[in-house]
C-alpha cells in the first residue's frame, strides 16, 4: 500500500497555508518592484537607446500618430510617471527609445525601436519575465517565433490581451469576463476550444489556473508537475482504513500510477465529449 511520509503529509496538512505564504510574499514583491518604478524620481532602467538620438517627449510623436497618442491613456503603461526632466522618456519613449532622429527624418523605421522585432525593451522594465521564457518549457519568443504582443497591447486598455479593457466590457461580459482572457490562447490552441458534451468546470478559471502563459520547468507549461495541479480544487480526503478519496472515490491504487492526466486516468484535462469523468 501507498503510503505518504511524514514530510509530504505535513505539506498536504498545511499546503492551504503554504500557499497563501508564498502568495503574500510574491505579492509583496511585486508591489515593492512596482512602487519602486512608478514613483521613482530616478530612472531606474536604461531605456533602449537610439544611437546619438534625444527624448522628446509624447507631444511631438502626436504631430504624426495621433490616434495612438489618443488612446494611450487607457493603457496600463500610461500610468508610469516620472516629475520633472526625467518625464520625456516616460511614455511612448520608454519602449519606443528617444526619437528626434525618427521625427526629423519624417519617420523613418530603422530610427526608432520597435519591441515586435525584439522582446529587449520590454526587458528593460521586466528583467523576470526574460528568465521565465529561458525556462526549460516556453513560449517560442526569444526564438523569434512569437511576440510579447501576440498576447499583450502595449498601446491602450488593459496590457493583458482579451481581458475586459473598460467598465462597459465587463459589464457585457458579466460574470463571463474571464473566458474572454481563454479567448486569447485559443486563437492559436483550436483544439482546446470545445465546445465539449462534458466540460471541464476548471476552464471557466481561465487557461492560467493550470499553464504557466510564459514558460515552465513542467512539461506543456503546467504550474505543477504532479497531482497538486488537480488537488488545488479537487479535495483529498484520507480515510482510517488508509484509503484516499478523491470526488469520493478511492484513488489510493490509482496514485502512484502516474499523474492525474496520464496513465489512462483523466486524459483530457480541457473537456471530454465521451465520459464526464474525463479519461479520453
Ligand atoms: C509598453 C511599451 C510600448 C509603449 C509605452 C508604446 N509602444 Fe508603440 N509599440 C509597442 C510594441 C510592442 C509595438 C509592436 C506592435 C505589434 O507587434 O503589433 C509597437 C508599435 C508601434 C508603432 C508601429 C505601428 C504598429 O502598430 O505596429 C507605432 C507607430 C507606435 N508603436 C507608436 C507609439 C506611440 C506614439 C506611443 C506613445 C503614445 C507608443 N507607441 C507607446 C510598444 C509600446
Ligand atoms: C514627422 C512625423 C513623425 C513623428 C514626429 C513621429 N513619427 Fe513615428 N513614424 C512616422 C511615419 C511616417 C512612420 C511610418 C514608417 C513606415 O511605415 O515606413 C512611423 C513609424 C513609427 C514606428 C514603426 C517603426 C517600424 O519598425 O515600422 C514607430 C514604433 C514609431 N513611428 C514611433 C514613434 C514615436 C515613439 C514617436 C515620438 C517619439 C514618433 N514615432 C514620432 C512618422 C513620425
Ligand atoms: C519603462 C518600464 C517598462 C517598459 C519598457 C515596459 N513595461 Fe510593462 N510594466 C511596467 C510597470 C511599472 C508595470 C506595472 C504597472 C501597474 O501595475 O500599474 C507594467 C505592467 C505590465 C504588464 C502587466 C499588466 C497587468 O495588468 O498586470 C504587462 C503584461 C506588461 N507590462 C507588458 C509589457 C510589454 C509586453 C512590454 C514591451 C512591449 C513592456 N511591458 C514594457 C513597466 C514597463
Ligand atoms: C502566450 C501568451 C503570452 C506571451 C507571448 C507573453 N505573455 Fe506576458 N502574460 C501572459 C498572461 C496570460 C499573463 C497573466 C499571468 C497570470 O494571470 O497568471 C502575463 C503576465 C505578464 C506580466 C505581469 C505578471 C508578471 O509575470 O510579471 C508581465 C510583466 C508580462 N506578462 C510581460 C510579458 C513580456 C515582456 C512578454 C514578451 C517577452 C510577454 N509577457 C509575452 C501571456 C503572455
Ligand atoms: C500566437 C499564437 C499563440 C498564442 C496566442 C498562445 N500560444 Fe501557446 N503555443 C504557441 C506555440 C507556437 C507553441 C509552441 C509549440 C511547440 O513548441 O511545438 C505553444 C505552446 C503552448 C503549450 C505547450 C504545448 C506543448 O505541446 O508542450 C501550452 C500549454 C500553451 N501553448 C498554452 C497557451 C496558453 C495558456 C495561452 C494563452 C495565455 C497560449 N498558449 C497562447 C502559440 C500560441
Ligand atoms: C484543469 C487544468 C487545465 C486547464 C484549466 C487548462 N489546461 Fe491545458 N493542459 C492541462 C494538462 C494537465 C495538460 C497535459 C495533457 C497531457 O500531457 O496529456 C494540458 C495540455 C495542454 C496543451 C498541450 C497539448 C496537448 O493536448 O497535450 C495545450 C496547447 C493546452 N493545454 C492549452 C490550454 C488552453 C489554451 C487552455 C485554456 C483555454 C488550457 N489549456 C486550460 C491542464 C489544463
Ligand atoms: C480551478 C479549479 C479546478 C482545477 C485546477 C481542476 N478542476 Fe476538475 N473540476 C473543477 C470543478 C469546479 C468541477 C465540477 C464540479 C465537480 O464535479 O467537482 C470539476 C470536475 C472534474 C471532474 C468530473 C467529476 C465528476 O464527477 O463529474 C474530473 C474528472 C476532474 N474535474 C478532474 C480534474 C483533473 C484531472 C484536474 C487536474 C488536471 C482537475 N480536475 C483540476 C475544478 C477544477
Amino acid at each position: 500500500m501507498w503510503r505518504k511520509s511524514k514530510m509530504t503529509q505535513w505539506i498536504y496538512a498545511h499546503r492551504l497555508r503554504l500557499l497563501w505564504c508564498s502568495g503574500g510574499a510574491y505579492l509583496l514583491a511585486i508591489a515593492l518592484l512596482s512602487c519602486g518604478t512608478l514613483d521613482s524620481n530616478r530612472a531606474i532602467v536604461a531605456p533602449p537607446g537610439v544611437p546619438g538620438a534625444q527624448f522628446i517627449g509624447m507631444d511631438k510623436c502626436a504631430n504624426c500618430h495621433e490616434e495612438v497618442v489618443r488612446d494611450f491613456v487607457t493603457a496600463t503603461h500610461a500610468r508610469l510617471k516620472a516629475p520633472g526632466t526625467n518625464a520625456t522618456n516616460t511614455g511612448c519613449e520608454s519602449c519606443h527609445g528617444p526619437g528626434s532622429l525618427h521625427a526629423q527624418a519624417g519617420g523613418a523605421a530603422n530610427l526608432i525601436v520597435n519591441p515586435r522585432k525584439s522582446p529587449q525593451a520590454c526587458f528593460a522594465c521586466h528583467l523576470d519575465v526574460r528568465s521565465q521564457f529561458q525556462l526549460p518549457h516556453h513560449h517560442p519568443v526569444l526564438e523569434g517565433n512569437m511576440t510579447c504582443t501576440d498576447c499583450h497591447e502595449p498601446h491602450k486598455g488593459k496590457a493583458m490581451k482579451g481581458g475586459p479593457t473598460g467598465k462597459a466590457e465587463r459589464i457585457r461580459g458579466g460574470g463571463m469576463a474571464f473566458l474572454t482572457e481563454n479567448e486569447n490562447c485559443l486563437q492559436c490552441h483550436t483544439a482546446q476550444r470545445g465546445p465539449y458534451v462534458f466540460e471541464h468546470e476548471a476552464m471557466r478559471e481561465g487557461c492560467t489556473v493550470c499553464h504557466r502563459p510564459h514558460g515552465s520547468v513542467n512539461q506543456r507549461l503546467l504550474t505543477e508537475r504532479n497531482q497538486t495541479l488537480c488537488l488545488k480544487c479537487h479535495f483529498e480526503r484520507q480515510t482510517s482504513g488508509g484509503s484516499i478519496l478523491i470526488g469520493n472515490v478511492d484513488h489510493s491504487f490509482f496514485l502512484p500510477q502516474g499523474t492525474c492526466w496520464s496513465a489512462g486516468c483523466h486524459e483530457e484535462p480541457h473537456g471530454s465529449n465521451v465520459t464526464p469523468f474525463l479519461r479520453y
